[in-house]
């Protein structure tokens, strides 16, 4: 395989052959192929795009550089989000579905950038452990139906090692690699369905809808090919989803949905993520949000955290300082922009700029208002949590325009937009 002749094929906007792409994937993960040649060959394929056979053998290739869990056993039914601000559906969903009997086996990754990572969520509920064995997960999906863990490395490692490289060279934003990343890692996974939530808008990765419809499609196609019962939903991400961005805070937030409370759009989400899990796993009749109301959704969420060596009912981490932005007119807020709260949150280190960093649990931001809510001048806007006072003033002047409050505002629609077929 000559590394060169891979990229000036896609260079000249020529179709990879399935044997390129077997070679190259293995080569590289083998540390074989130069990074500067496979990021040569990366931006190409940003530039070009790949036909629908090639996105399939990109996927299949990477998923073949690792082990392939067998999870046929259980009913598994699995979820993926895209990714945006304040998106905390893992944390109530796993439980709800799993309420109902089937397994739901999350591999989950952490925070990089603006959006938050399930797992440094979880991290701040005190001695809850990410790192489970294949074994330890085995048993728990087994026995509780319910886990959260980093996925172990020995899953699709092309994709971790291609992911890194993409992130510090500008060739993270193309579909077809995108679709080939998550579902390379999914297909690995060994789930029998999965859900996607594919978000569109400010803080999300496809900023319009028909990118985001595009990528949706590319990964219900490759997920069927592959075995795996895909759906896609297309939900709104244009402000930042139920009232809290950041670590503990978001753990706080998706308790109260598990108590039967809670910001109506991140229940109505995990409603209609939980009714697409069920009838991808044969319940098609249950209500879920029965198991919400009768508390069997929070005794899966309990047993969930126990099993993983977390205490629920500890206290979560309190931040240091806090300091609340007070709103300065009066009337309705008609917008609030999740990139700028997503990053704010960052600012005050509920995330980290580079893999290994450490996270504050208590950092987060918390508004007062959403969408469509009246505001009235002097009243709180925002409240920010934080450990290190040196975070504050960046993150106050990312809020500046975050918000705006003009005389009148629509009520905001569902945060359902659409759903995607092959
Ligand atoms: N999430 C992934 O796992 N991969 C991507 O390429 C983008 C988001």
């Amino acid at each position: 395989m000559d590394p060169i002749a891979v990229i000036a094929t896609k260079r000249d906007g020529g179709e990879l052959s399935r044997t390129q792409i077997r070679e190259i994937i293995a080569a590289y993960t083998a540390g074989d192929v130069a990074p500067e040649q496979m990021s040569s060959l990366l931006m190409a394929i940003v530039l070009n795009g790949m036909s629908r056979r090639e996105i399939a053998d990109w996927t299949t290739a990477m998923v073949d550089s690792g082990i392939r869990l067998d999870l046929s056993d259980l009913r598994t039914v699995d979820k993926h989000s895209t990714g945006g601000v304040g998106d905390k559906i893992t944390l109530p969903l796993t439980p709800l579905v799993a309420s109902y009997g089937l397994a739901v086996p999350q591999l989950s990754g952490r925070g990089l950038g603006h959006t938050g990572g399930t797992l440094d969520k979880l991290e701040s509920i005190p001695g809850w452990r990410a790192d489970l064995s294949v074994d330890e997960m085995w048993a728990q999906l087994r026995e509780v139906g319910a886990v959260v863990c980093a996925a172990t490395t020995d899953l699709a490692p092309a994709d971790r090692k291609l992911y890194a490289l993409r992130d510090v060279t500008g060739t993270v934003a193309s579909i077809p690699l995108i679709a080939a990343s998550i579902m390379s890692k999914k297909i690995a996974e060994g789930t029998g369905a999965l859900v996607l939530d594919v978000k569109v808008g400010s803080g999300a990765f496809m900023r319009n809808r028909d990118d985001a419809e595009h990528l949706a499609r590319a990964m219900v196609e490759l997920g069927s090919d592959a075995g795996v019962d895909t759906r896609a939903l297309l939900t709104d991400m244009s402000s930042p989803l139920g009232r809290t961005a950041g670590n503990a805070v978001e753990i706080a937030e998706s308790v109260e949905v598990l108590a039967g409370a809670g910001p109506s759009d991140v229940v109505e989400l995990t409603l209609a993520l939980a009714r697409e899990m069920l009838d991808a796993g044969g319940l098609g009749d249950v209500d879920p949000a029965e198991n919400l109301r009768n508390g069997q959704a929070m005794d899966t969420w309990r047993a969930m955290i126990v099993a993983q060596g977390g205490d629920p009912d500890a206290p979560l981490p309190a931040p240091r300082h806090t300091h609340v932005v007070l709103a300065e007119a009066t009337g309705r807020l008609a917008g609030l922009d999740a990139l700028a709260v997503g990053e704010a949150a960052w600012l005050l280190g509920a995330g980290r700029s580079r893999p290994g960093e450490s996270v504050s649990y208590a950092a987060g931001v918390t508004w007062h208002a959403g969408v469509g809510d009246e505001v009235r001048s002097g009243d709180p806007l925002f409240t920010l949590s934080f450990d290190d006072e040196s975070r504050l003033d960046r993150a106050v002047s990312r809020l500046s325009d975050a918000a705006v409050v003009a005389d009148s505002a629509p009520r905001p629609g569902s945060r359902l937009l659409g759903r995607a077929t092959r």
